[in-house]
């Protein structure tokens, strides 16, 4: 390890205006971890500091008499960009101290430091941090590379993981916002899987799909009898969920009661069950997605304004996929090779024709657009090139498809769209058998749509699977076959 001017010491800079604690910082960080320390109780001694030494841990309180700890904050990262920041905060400023996460904090801790031990641990992985000169380049690519999150190079989505993964173990409830398919399960379940609770459940509600009457029972359980047809005691998805996250999704569907229950138990995080006397408390991370506006939505009066702010202590906002140019082009190569043996990953190409109009179109669907449209590629393709003859229409026709008119895609959702890639297939395979190009005339035809057929089915488990977080009987139950179907068409792919 070496620290700042090659040396062998960490040097810290503590600045805060209660003497106590630049007094506790100054010994436990020399004793403890053989640091030097310089304590500065005002911004100006820490301007001064600042100018005359360089530092590789800052402590920092944002309430400062004489300064605005996210302005020092910003100085400190200017003169030294590689100074690890660990922000100091009361509880009331929580939210200041996840902007200033966002602004490149290593970390926050809250005052007064009842968790010695957490503490500890905090200025230990600030300090390691600071000896290897700053975060380990790739760490975060890699981290989201395990949670199956593709991420190209000096991706726009690389600062918003670094910030999932700096607060993942706060058990602060994190706000998704994002259009359709830009990611915001995958960041929920990154966030799970980077903080403590990675080992307890992740259950995913969807609050729209709830009726009124459904979501009290759903979400709180019930006693037996509680209400006709409630033959046994049943445990709600807060009590499944303890220990664990819960991820609420289209949050902004909720109808109104629901957002009083739920706004309920946020500040309590206590229950009953439905017909139930005693409450109940749990221990459950509340992480919540949003494809719609729902500042506007407070506004318009369609949303609570006290739940909205109980759910934005952190908030992450994904960009669409056209914005991320170089995530294209990773989840294009991703995708390809995901829909191929083992042994043969690499060996399938873009045309440039092809990769030129997927990097160039607009992706409304986003990731999941993307996703769909290279398995249709996938299942279309005569070889190890990918051509633009196998582009939907809407991408091949440039200028966002516009005006080809006879799309099939067209103005199709992506949740329509393995329906419309069917419709598409036909045409294709069609157009090919008149034009001579069929291989073996209908046969030929037929024997490719058993491999299409195939390759759809494989397509549909693995995303049931997905969605089942992998439980493989809920998987065929859901798609209404026998365990064994799935297992057939899994070991064919050689699982
Ligand atoms: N960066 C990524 N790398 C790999 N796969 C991704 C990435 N982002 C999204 N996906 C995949 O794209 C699909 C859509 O992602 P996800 O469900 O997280 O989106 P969403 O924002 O929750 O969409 P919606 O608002 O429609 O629910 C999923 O199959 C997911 O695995
Ligand atoms: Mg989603």
């Amino acid at each position: 390890m070496a620290f700042a001017d090659g040396a062998m010491q960490p040097n810290v800079l503590v600045v805060d205006d209660e003497l106590e604690i630049g007094r506790f910082f100054e010994a436990f960080l020399a004793e403890e971890k053989g640091c030097r320390v310089t304590v500065a109780n005002t911004g100006r001694d820490a301007r001064e500091e600042l100018q005359r030494q360089a530092f590789d841990l800052a402590l920092l309180d944002l309430k400062l008499p004489d300064a605005n700890g996210i302005e020092l904050l910003r100085e400190i990262k200017q003169v030294s960009p590689r100074c690890q920041v660990i922000i100091m905060t009361g509880f009331s400023t929580v939210k200041s101290a996840v902007e200033a996460v966002k602004l490149g904090a290593c970390d926050y801790v809250n005052k007064p430091f009842d968790e010695l031990e957490e503490l500890e641990e905090t200025l230990d992985h600030a300090l390691a941090a600071a000896g290897r000169g700053g975060g380990r380049r790739n760490e975060i690519v890699q981290l989201a590379a395990n949670s199956n999150i593709v991420l190209g190079v000096d991706s726009p989505m690389q600062p918003i993981l670094e910030v999932a993964r700096r607060i993942a173990n706060k058990d602060i409830t994190v706000l998704l916002s994002g259009a359709t398919g830009t990611g915001k399960e995958c960041v929920a379940r990154f966030i799970h899987s980077c903080s403590r609770r990675s080992e307890k459940p992740f259950i995913t509600v969807n609050c729209g799909a709830f009726t009124e009457t459904l979501l009290a029972s759903q979400l709180f359980g019930h006693e037996k009898g509680a209400f006709t047809g409630a033959a046994g005691a049943h445990r709600g998805i807060f009590e499944l969920a303890d220990g664990g996250t819960l991820f609420l999704d289209e949050i902004g569907e909720a109808s109104p009661a629901n957002q009083v229950k739920l706004l309920r138990v946020l500040e309590t995080r206590e229950f009953r069950r439905v017909g139930g006397e005693l409450p109940i408390r749990v221990d459950v991370r509340v992480i919540s997605a949003t494809n719609v506006d729902l500042m506007e939505a407070v506004e318009k009066g369609a949303f609570r304004k006290d739940l909205f702010y109980r759910l934005d202590v952190v908030s992450l906002s994904l960009p669409p996929l056209r914005d991320r140019t170089a995530d294209i082009e990773a989840l294009m190569r991703h995708f390809v090779d995901k829909s191929l043996p083992p042994r043969e990953k690499g060996s399938v190409q873009f045309s440039p024709g092809a990769r030129a109009a997927l990097l160039g179109y607009h992706w409304p669907g986003n990731v999941r657009e993307l996703a769909n449209v290279i398995a249709g590629m996938m299942a279309l393709r005569e070889g190890p090139q990918l051509e633009t003859a196998v582009l939907p229409g809407k991408i091949a026709g440039g200028e966002h498809g516009r005006g080809t008119g006879d799309d099939p895609w067209q103005g199709s959702s992506p949740e329509q769209g393995l329906e419309a890639l069917s419709h598409r297939w036909g045409e294709i395979f069609f157009q090919r058998l008149l034009s001579g190009k069929g291989g073996g005339g209908l046969g030929g035809v037929v024997e490719t749509l058993k491999q299409l057929e195939n390759r759809v089915a494989i397509d549909l488990i693995q995303r049931t699977l997905e969605r089942t977080g992998g439980d493989r009987e809920a998987a065929a139950e859901l798609l209404r076959v026998k365990p064994r179907i799935l297992r057939y068409y899994l070991r064919e792919r050689g699982r």
